[in-house]
């Protein structure tokens, strides 16, 4: 039997991204269908996802719901894999510029409660019929914009349609989408969900809670990650929930896309590169401090940053450290756009250190190519990282990856301790110890190293050498749908 799959979720490269979720969402799919499982995709209808679509058709008439009236369901194909998308048409919830969650003043929109219950609520009505010619057996829902989707199937399936079966991946346990209790009557759930078993947190509805008790399994993206969340210290409320969820919790690493993140395809850096010509590399350096202002200098050791400048990445930390770099002679460039306080420091370390220390605040596609290629190191000192993929985009490019051991950081660099230098396992460099002396530590492993010419360039080789690719994790996928399906 094919397994056929719904994914719901906010974003989906290259429709649309504010971050990881897109890769993940973009490149999941098309994987999927390469391992013969039919996948397909529903989105809410930003303008950005009805502009990137081809062969846009009108599906179905979804009728009102959440006081939006007028929903329609429509099917387009994203190229270059063909992948099915669906969208929720709704131009009063969606057609607003911008980011998909904020307003023009970097505030969440104040109807995103029943703005995402569309989403969740439309994938429930596409598995249980809305579309005469597809049928989802699974409904796949991604991060708290899509929780409630679970919550819905069962609402539908004590109203008489069939069950049908869900899985809730959470890319990050921090964004829970909690909204007030007064809401609750907006979301067209029975009455009896708004319990602790159910939608009900701490007083609030939470909609990633929905999701993790209502889903038959639930994933996480790397399997450190899975662990973390379901302790006290990391489980922002819900480890409770979740460990009592235990045998039906999988972590399974992201892949990356190597046909957009490989130095030997990419048109958008300097020049062209492979792990046994990468010479180039050098050459996308230049391009990068010429094209940032930083002083040209092949020695300079040259630390890298794209991000979401939030707490979570923790950037903070790194403003603490950008003296012990520049003072060394190395360089840093940062990529990034979020938190105000963040924003501003960025500013002023590039200020306090010009040709040492450049900042782009904002959001470039093409400039986190750059970086990602130019950069000697890459720099992931978060606090906490369910998987992160920059450190994956890094090793392919051989830019080394520095970075916090935790989450999916801790799964996919190994120190350049001495011991794994001898074994012939490191990648990059990992700090223990959130604080000043942990990331000054791993920074001047880093100068240590790239002092070491020969041993620094084996080290580049085999983080090129390292393979994440997403054919594994539509594999684990597909063991937890015949799981489900089986059972
Ligand atoms: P998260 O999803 O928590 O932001 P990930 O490492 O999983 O972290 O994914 C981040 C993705 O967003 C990567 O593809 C990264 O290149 C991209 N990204 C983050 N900030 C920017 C930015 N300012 N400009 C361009 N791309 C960015
Ligand atoms: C989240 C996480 C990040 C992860 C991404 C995709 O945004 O913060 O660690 O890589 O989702 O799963």
């Amino acid at each position: 039997m094919t397994v056929c799959v719904l994914h719901a979720a906010a974003e989906m490269f290259p429709l649309l991204k504010t971050g990881g979720l897109a890769d993940v969402v973009g490149a999941l799919p098309p994987a999927q269908s390469q391992l013969g499982t039919n996948a397909r995709v529903v989105l809410p209808g930003f303008p950005a996802v009805l502009a990137g679509l081809d062969d846009l058709q009108p599906v179905a008439d979804l009728g009102g719901a959440f006081g939006a009236g007028n929903i329609r369901l429509e099917r387009g194909v994203l190229q270059p894999h063909g992948v099915v998308v669906y969208v929720v048409r709704s131009d009063q919830f969606y057609d607003r510029p911008g980011n998909p969650y904020l307003d023009a003043g970097h505030r969440p929109y104040a109807d995103n409660d029943r703005r995402f219950a569309l989403l969740g609520w439309a994938a429930a009505r596409i598995a249980t019929g809305a579309d005469p010619a597809w049928k989802p057996h699974i409904v796949h829902a991604h991060d708290w914009h899509a929780g409630l989707a679970p919550a819905y199937l069962r609402a539908f399936e004590r109203g008489g349609a069939a069950r049908v079966a869900s899985v809730m991946t959470v890319h990050n346990l921090a964004y829970q989408g909690t909204f007030p209790a007064s809401e609750f009557g907006a979301l067209q759930l029975p009455g009896d969900f708004y319990a602790v078993e159910g939608v009900e947190f701490y007083g609030h509805v939470s909609f990633l809670k929905a999701g993790l008790y209502y889903a038959d399994r639930i994933t996480t993206v790397s399997p450190t990650y899975a662990r973390e969340i379901q302790t006290q210290a990391q489980g922002a409320g819900l480890h409770g929930l979740l460990q009592t969820r235990t045998h039906d919790i999988t972590g399974i690493l992201n892949g990356v896309d190597y046909s957009i993140w490989s130095p030997s395809v990419d048109e958008s850096i300097a020049t062209k590169y492979t792990q046994a010509k990468i010479s180039g590399k050098s050459k996308c350096k230049t391009a990068l401090q010429e094209r940032m202002g930083l002083a040209r200098d092949d020695d300079a050791l040259l630390f890298g940053v794209v991000s979401r400048l939030t707490e979570q990445k923790g950037l903070d930390l790194l403003l603490s450290a950008v003296p012990d770099i520049v003072q060394r002679g190395g360089q840093l460039v940062v990529l990034g756009t979020g938190d105000p306080a963040l924003e501003t420091g960025m500013k002023n370390a590039a200020a306090a250190h010009p040709g040492a220390v450049a900042v782009e605040l904002g959001f470039d596609e093409t400039l986190s190519h750059s970086i990602i290629a130019g950069s000697d190191v890459v720099m992931v000192p978060s606090r906490f990282e369910p998987c992160g993929l920059t450190q994956l985009y890094a090793l392919a490019y051989g830019a080394l990856p520095l970075v916090h051991r935790v989450g999916g950081l801790a799964d996919t660099v190994v120190d350049s301790s001495l011991e794994n230098l001898a074994d012939e396992l490191a990648t990059g460099f990992v700090f223990d110890t959130f604080d000043r002396a942990g990331i000054v530590g791993a920074i001047r492993r880093a100068f240590a190293l790239k002092a070491r010419r020969s041993e620094w360039k084996a080290v580049v080789k085999r983080a090129m050498g390292q393979s994440f690719g997403w054919e594994d994790a539509a594999r684990r996928y597909a063991e937890v749908y015949q799981g489900l399906l089986g059972a």
